[in-house]
């Protein structure tokens, strides 16, 4: 459907939980988070049943997210489900990338379309220091395995972070231009605890300069409905892609409202404002009542975001809101 700002909105970001086996340093403390009380988080039908009525909306578009959605139990099975609901196109699902060695094939045979991978450093031990631990071979073996799996193609999401891993961007293109991987280097939003440290932000510009690649030839054929932009330079079997929410943002088109773990519709990241579904689902409301409610949440999407010191104060963090 339609926002008030004339913006075609159809595409579902679905948080299925705020855990995650993952503590980046930009996404949360060191001392972690408190997880959402279990009765707050939606249940799987919940979830199935919002998904249902968003189609009857022209959502057509879903993406699970978390937190790490692959820790949630009987994932597959509810990706089995969502993936049959009439009007659900395509079924996507953005992750840190540990548990798709054992879990790619299941995926595809779900119904899941394709994956979006979390990669910000190839080096073992900054990844271990960026995640307080991961380990980064398990996350390239995951990429791998997508590929073998179906799931393509694949895109890898890099934050760049000043000083951490500027100097191996240019590293990343090999991926690109060997495989049908696209690589999408993604400046560092003030969200989350990241809010503070504006010195580590690198600008969509400085990045280009970074990889040194001669000539960016913009391609539109990267399946997506993301704010991405691609190029692809002639050698590449995939593509290096921008994602810049702050040097260019993107809101005149932005397609998508976001469903939290807890049943709030998000409309927009970087704004405070939440809808309650919630309540809801849990007090008898017809599919029609929450129809209504969700119609709302999009017409009054806001035009655009302010990322300014006041819009930032109370940030939920990004595993919280969903990715
Ligand atoms: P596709 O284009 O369909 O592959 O998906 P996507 O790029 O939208 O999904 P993904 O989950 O991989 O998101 C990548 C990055 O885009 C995130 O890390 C965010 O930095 C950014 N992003 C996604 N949605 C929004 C949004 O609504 N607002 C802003 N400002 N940034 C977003
Ligand atoms: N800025 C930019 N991207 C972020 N992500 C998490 N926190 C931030 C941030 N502060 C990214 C993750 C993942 C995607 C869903 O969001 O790295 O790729
Ligand atoms: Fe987990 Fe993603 Fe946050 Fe890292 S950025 S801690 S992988 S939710």
């Amino acid at each position: 459907m339609q926002d008030q700002f004339r913006r075609q909105i159809n595409y579902l970001r679905i948080s299925i939980t705020d855990r995650c086996n993952l503590r980046c340093k930009y996404c949360m403390p060191s001392e972690g988070v408190a997880w959402m009380p279990h009765e707050n988080i939606l249940s799987y039908e919940e979830i199935l049943r919002i998904m249902r009525i968003s189609t009857q909306l022209g959502f057509h578009r879903f993406r699970i997210t978390g937190g790490e959605p692959l820790v949630r139990k009987g994932i597959l099975e509810f990706l089995g489900k969502g993936a049959q609901i009439p009007g659900v196109d395509d079924l996507m699902l953005t992750t840190n990338g540990l548990l798709l060695p054992e879990m790619a094939f299941g995926l595809k045979a779900a119904g899941v379309q394709r994956v979006n991978i979390s990669l910000d450093t190839m080096n073992p031990e900054r990844f271990a220091e960026i995640t307080r631990g991961g380990d980064v071979s398990k996350v390239i073996q995951g990429i791998f395995r997508s590929l073998e799996a179906g799931l393509n193609p694949v895109k890898v999401n890099v934050v760049v972070v000043r000083d951490f891993n500027t100097q191996e961007l240019p590293g990343f293109l090999t991926l690109a231009k060997q495989y049908p991987i696209h690589i999408r280097f993604i400046e560092l939003m003030p969200i989350g605890t990241s809010s503070e440290r504006r010195s580590d932000f690198v600008s969509i510009q400085e990045m280009k300069e970074l990889l040194g690649v001669k000539q960016y030839i913009p391609t539109k054929e990267v399946p997506g409905g993301g704010p991405a932009e691609y190029f692809r330079p002639d050698d590449y079997k995939g593509s290096i892609g921008f994602i810049s929410a702050l040097s260019r943002h993107f809101c005149n088109t932005c397609n998508r409202i976001r469903l939290t773990p807890d049943g709030k519709l998000r409309p927009c990241l970087h704004n405070e404002r939440e809808i309650d579904l919630l309540e809801g689902l849990r007090n008898g409301s017809s599919d029609q009542e929450l129809l209504d409610i969700f119609a709302q949440a999009v017409w009054y999407k806001p035009a655009e975001h302010r990322m300014n010191e006041e819009a930032l104060q109370g940030h939920r963090i990004m595993s919280q809101i969903g990715g």
